[in-house]
């Protein structure tokens, strides 16, 4: 996977940001705090934002995007890093930040949690590691559960509420098609409608026994109950033969599927346009 690329002179750097799908999501427990437990296996995609970072003379920092959707104030979570940064370090310069959207939002792809783990670590980087491995991990969980994981580059198995990271070896890459339905869902409803949720009857909830473990999200139960549309998707996924096994990334909207090795993908991808409309995203893409 590409991480830094040296670019032109004024261009300091760019910062490639992979979004991830969960293989497997258990919430175990509703925490204290308000948190949820969680035992998740997150992989990292083929699927990518990238982040074009220069050093300005002054001491303003300027943040846009290709994706008008996306907050460009300091409520995006790659500003947020370089606070926490800053704060942590004790350091503070003016940047010219570029951030090239492909991952959507409100998908369960770790796309904003991708982006703050990659800038974290390109400031790191840049200011010659002022911060260890797991004071950046400590910073990293202080921005989202997620933002730990993308500090690796690797497939990862995660507990607590997400922010307990350890790598574990992968041997597969999965070719995938993802599907992100136009709703997005906050990450806070799902978590909280997890205990009182209840089954649809027709629907797959059920591990899907794998190779490489059983596939299993069970924030679908609340998510199903209200987007009535992801249900349906799942068993049309299921019944193409195409598909080795179909679920839910993180908190949704995204469905992915996994196909079977020498199925057409692009195929599969292009029968899902036409099932969910042709301004439906869907993306062909591979675990890294
Ligand atoms: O940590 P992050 O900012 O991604 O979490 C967003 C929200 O999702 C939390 O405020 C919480 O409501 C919910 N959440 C949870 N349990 C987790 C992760 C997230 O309840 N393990």
């Amino acid at each position: 996977m590409k991480r830094i690329l040296p670019l032109m002179p004024r261009s300091v750097l760019t910062l490639s940001a992979p979004a991830k799908i969960n293989l497997w999501l258990r919430v175990t427990g509703k925490r204290d705090d308000g948190y949820h437990e969680v035992e998740t296996r997150l992989c990292p995609i083929s699927l990518e934002d990238e982040i074009s970072l220069s050093k300005r003379t002054d001491k303003a920092v300027k943040l846009s995007c290709s994706d008008a959707t996306v907050p460009t104030n300091e409520s995006n979570l790659v500003l947020r890093s370089l606070r926490a940064f800053e704060s942590a370090t004790g350091t503070r310069s003016g940047w010219d930040i570029h951030l090239e959207k492909h991952i959507p939002h409100g998908a369960g792809l770790g796309g904003g949690s991708s982006d703050a783990a990659a800038m974290l670590r390109g400031l790191n980087d840049l200011g010659g590691s002022p911060l260890g491995q797991q004071e950046l991990s400590d910073l990293a969980a202080t921005i989202g559960s997620d933002v730990p994981f993308f500090l690796h580059e690797t497939v990862c198995d995660a507990t607590g509420r997400g922010e307990k990271v350890q790598p574990v070896e992968f041997p597969w890459r999965l070719p995938l098609v993802l599907i992100k339905p136009s709703f997005n869902i906050p990450t806070p409803w799902a978590y909280q409608g997890w205990a009182e949720s209840r089954e649809l009857p027709g629907t797959l909830y059920a591990p899907q026994l794998c190779e490489w473990g059983n596939m299993v999200n069970d924030l679908e139960r609340p998510v199903f109950e209200k987007w009535t549309l992801l249900p349906t998707l799942k068993t049309w996924l299921l019944d193409q033969p195409e598909t080795h096994a179909a679920l839910m990334s993180g908190s949704g909207s995204t469905m992915f599927a996994i196909a079977r090795s020498g199925a057409d993908a692009a195929a599969l991808a292009e029968r899902a346009k036409v099932f969910c409309g042709e301004t439906t995203w869907v993306q062909v893409a591979e675990t890294l």
